[in-house]
């Protein structure tokens, strides 16, 4: 299982909505064939393995990262091409979450073909943290990110905060950008800013999610020529927690697999109060401004804080990045 997910990882970002799978044929203890899901639309990690393998072969195990699914979207199901004749046994790495594909396991039992698992469960689901997310919590996963002076402050007093950061950290922006399905930015941002919150050609851009707003010019400003969502916010709530589980139940709907947060401090403020978010990334340069506009507007003590754990720790030239999951 830990060599089908290797064969898993192959796929990148561009398997979304799709989880990343790997798929591994073992006969007589020996590999005869692997398979991956390469991208979206693709096929599936199952008939790539199973492709390259001579029908004539019976008692065949199939080990496979995600349970084969068992529904029509742009391929067939993965159980159809599991044929008893050739396969004894599947063994899985982790059941799927989404209620429309899963179901596979039983389907295989049906046939007549033995099925193990989930074994390897946590690693299988590591390799697809968003997707797990978005079906079983039914939110997309959440990043929030922020660029801070290394006193804290994400802008001057008066609101410029161009640029706190180098070209290389706001390079690897656009990058983390073209990996999330949408961004959110709170609307003094909008204002202040005029950002594009593109991808700058890395890659696909995120649809643009913000607040309706009364007071801004939308003519002038960059994001309103890409489309954007506009969230209402006479249906929002002013609880900030039922707010932002409003906020996600919406983008849930939309089929936001992830979200990604950039600021300003208050719009960040209401994900951390609310405790809604999977992943923490913080910018330092290294620059004082001593007044400014702050990143936290919270009231935590030190023995009450985010049970943050530290995942990566990234260098672009004097900046330097941080990368925290949430527990
Ligand atoms: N360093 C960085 O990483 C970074 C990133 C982004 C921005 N910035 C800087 O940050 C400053 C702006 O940040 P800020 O903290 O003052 O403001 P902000 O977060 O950009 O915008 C706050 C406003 O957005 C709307 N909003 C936010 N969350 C909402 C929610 N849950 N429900 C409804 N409306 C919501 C509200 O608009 P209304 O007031 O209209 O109700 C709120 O006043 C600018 O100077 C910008 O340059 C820095």
């Amino acid at each position: 299982m830990r060599l089908a997910i290797k064969e898993a990882l192959k796929g990148k970002a561009n398997t979304y909505p799709n989880p990343r799978v790997g798929a591994i044929v073992v006969m007589d203890g020996e590999i005869i064939s692997t398979g991956y899901h390469k991208r979206y639309g693709a096929p599936h990690a199952e008939l790539m393995a199973i492709k390259k393998i001579n029908n004539d072969i019976s008692g065949a195990t199939l080990f496979v990262t995600l349970e084969p699914c068992l529904h029509y979207g742009k391929t067939n199901p993965c159980t159809e091409i599991i044929n008893p004749k050739i396969f004894s046994k599947v063994v899985i790495g982790s059941r799927d979450p989404n209620k429309d594909a899963a179901g596979g396991m039983e389907k295989l039992l049906q046939k007549g073909i033995s099925v193990e698992g989930p074994i390897c469960e946590n690693e299988c689901r590591k390799i697809n943290k968003r997707f797990f997310t978005y079906y079983e919590k039914k939110r997309p996963y959440v990043i929030l990110k922020i660029a801070l002076t290394l006193d804290g402050f994400i802008a001057e007093k008066n609101g410029t905060s161009k640029w706190i950061t180098n070209a290389k950290s706001r390079k690897s922006v656009h990058t983390l950008r073209a990996n999330c399905d949408a961004i959110l930015v709170g609307n003094r941002t909008i204002e202040y800013d005029n950002p594009s919150l593109t991808s700058h050609g890395v890659g696909k851009d995120p649809k643009i999610i913000l607040f309706s707003q009364n007071n801004i010019d939308t003519k002038t400003k960059k994001v309103y020529e890409h489309n954007p969502i506009v969230l209402n916010k006479g249906e929002n709530n002013l609880d900030p927690k039922k707010n932002v589980d409003e906020i996600l139940k919406h983008l849930y709907s939309k089929s936001i697999q992830t979200l990604l947060v950039e600021g300003g401090g208050i719009t960040i403020s209401h994900f951390l109060k609310a405790d809604c978010f999977d992943e923490l990334h913080v910018y330092y340069a290294p620059k004082l401004l001593g007044k400014g506009l702050s990143f936290f507007h919270g009231k935590n003590s030190l023995e009450q804080n985010m049970g943050l754990t530290l995942k990566k720790v990234e260098k672009f030239d004097n900046d330097i990045k941080l990368t925290y999951y949430k527990k």
